[in-house]
């Protein structure tokens, strides 16, 4: 046996055996760290087998989850129809659709509530000092080719709407740099559907004037100004 302590090290020897080599103290000392460390993980809980219930209140939540679920889609799923969930749908091209199934209005409300609300809110009265109102406006319910314009480019600069004035910016939707490239056919349906809403009660606009002020202003990058807007189309 060596003289050195940890040379000879055992781990089978039992840690409470007696009578050996003092100079084994170390190593005696290895062993009982080794035991305790031993019964301390025996002491932990044991792996069990199956898998522990799920606590009932998360039961409850993710059927209550379920449960909004549901009636979110019911209300808001837009019966799923394509006319209004996609942007490329022409009347009669797809199927057994029929030209009735295109409908501005409805599909100009999902656009209004998904693009425009969040600034000129879902009735339309805007925010005071921020978003003018589209309810009313001389702006919306005037010359059709003015608000084309300011669908197509956006607007910026102080802007007077029903004796109030703002100064803010309107995004575009057209297809110039950082508009969001809005069809004819989404441009005319947002167009006449803030035209008919919130008791507005002016004529549709067609897909063909869209297309029409959309060539005419293709050269147009910027966004407009107020005063510029005005006199190309004076205020009625
Ligand atoms: C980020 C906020 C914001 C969003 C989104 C927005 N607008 Fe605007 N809009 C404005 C602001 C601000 C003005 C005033 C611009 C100015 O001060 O020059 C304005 C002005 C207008 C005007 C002319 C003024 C009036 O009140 O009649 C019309 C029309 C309009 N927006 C329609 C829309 C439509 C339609 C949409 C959605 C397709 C839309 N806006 C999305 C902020 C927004």
């Amino acid at each position: 046996m060596s003289d050195h302590p940890n040379s000879d090290h055992k781990p089978d020897r039992l840690p409470n055996e007696r009578g050996f080599d003092p100079h084994e103290e170390a190593a005696y000392a290895d062993d009982t760290l080794h035991r305790v460390h031993q019964q301390l993980q025996r002491e932990k809980e044991e792996p069990t087998e199956g898998f522990s219930p799920i606590p009932i209140f998360l039961l409850f939540l993710f059927g209550g989850l379920v449960f909004w679920a549901g009636i979110y889609m019911a209300n808001n799923s837009g019966e799923f129809r394509p006319d209004i969930y996609n942007p490329e749908w022409k009347p009669g091209g797809g199927g057994n659709e029929t030209a009735a199934a295109w409908d501005p209005i409805k599909r100009g409300d999902r656009l209004f509530r998904n693009n425009c609300a969040a600034c000129h809110q879902a009735d339309g009265n805007g925010v005071p000092g921020s978003f003018p109102p589209l309810a009313s406006s001389p702006w919306v319910v005037g010359d059709e080719a003015r608000l084309v314009k300011i669908l197509l480019r956006g607007l910026q600069g102080p802007i007077e709407v029903m004796g109030t004035t703002y100064n803010g910016a309107m995004p575009s939707y057209g297809d110039n740099s950082g508009g969001a490239g809005w069809s004819d056919r989404d441009i005319h349906a947002i167009a006449t559907y803030i035209r008919q809403s919130w008791g507005n009660g002016a004529p549709p606009v067609s897909e063909e004037t869209v297309a029409a002020v959309r060539a005419e202003i293709a050269d147009r990058d910027k966004a407009w100004t107020a005063p510029e807007l005005l006199e190309m189309h004076p205020m009625e």
